[in-house]
């Protein structure tokens, strides 16, 4: 898989790039990630990537044309890629869409700045609008680097063993809830245990201690995420044996009140 990632600051990049599984899977040969200074590609004599923008107001505008001569310049180096905008204004990010940007063979990640960029190049330019969550930023290369990250993880090879992406918190290939809580050495820990059954050997009870206990966490944290588990009639009764009442079984419960 192929990154271009259009920017004014390139360097933003080269540490992360150059750090832990990215740097791997870069070395492997497994994704490939370009930088293209924005900059480069402006027409006037101060290189100028923004401008006022028409009808005024605060705050600047990226030009139009720099980010189109950008744009194809990457398409040429790659496959016909995907276009990116990471922009507050885009669609949010989650598991589900970095698991089909993992299947592009090119992704083109434009990162905007100051007030936006001009709405010619977004119509002209843009496959997706993408933004990381209800927060605004100071550009797009944070979010560029976020979506980097949780689509290169995904790519076959990157993960130690290769099927651990499909068993993580937001992976749709999971139950779709939060993980149990996890412990290592030692044994106590300013006074607090690891809990008793995890020494036990007994890897049933192991697994159903672990079962109850994410189903407890994502109730307690994320309750909207339940919506989503499928439970067997086995797990009902081994969450209620474990003291978990699950919200549907609450409404059912209530309406047989009624
Ligand atoms: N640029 C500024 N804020 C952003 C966000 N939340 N997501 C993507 N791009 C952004």
């Amino acid at each position: 898989m192929r990154f271009d990632i259009l920017t004014i600051f390139p360097e933003f990049f080269t540490s992360p790039l150059a750090e832990g599984m990215i740097r791997r899977a870069i070395q492997d040969g497994l994704v490939t990630v370009a930088t293209h200074n924005i900059r480069e590609f402006a027409t006037d004599k101060h290189a100028m990537t923004d401008d006022r923008p028409f009808g005024g107001g605060e705050g600047m505008v990226m030009k139009p044309e720099p980010l189109a001569a950008a744009v194809k310049q990457a398409k040429g180096a790659g496959s016909g890629g995907r276009v990116v905008l990471l922009t507050p204004q885009g669609r949010t990010l989650n598991q589900k869409l970095a698991g089909e940007l993992a299947n592009a063979e090119q992704l083109i990640l434009v990162c905007g700045r100051y007030e936006g960029v001009d709405e010619r190049f977004r119509e002209a330019f843009v496959d997706l609008e993408l933004s990381i969550g209800d927060y605004i930023l100071t550009g797009g290369e944070p979010a560029a680097l976020v979506l980097l990250d949780s689509v290169i993880r995904l790519l076959p090879g990157v993960l130690g063993c290769g099927d651990s992406a499909v068993n993580d918190t937001f992976s749709p290939g999971s139950r779709g809830g939060l993980k149990y809580p996890q412990y290592t050495r030692p044994r106590v820990f300013e006074g607090r245990e690891v809990p008793e059954i995890l020494f036990s050997g007994d890897h049933g009870a192991i697994e159903r201690w672990r079962f109850i206990a994410a189903v407890e966490r994502t109730l307690a944290r994320r309750p909207e995420l339940l919506a989503a588990m499928a439970f067997s009639p086995a797990e009902r009764k081994l969450l209620r044996a474990g003291g978990i009442k699950l919200p549907r079984e609450g409404c059912r419960d209530e309406r047989r009140e009624r």
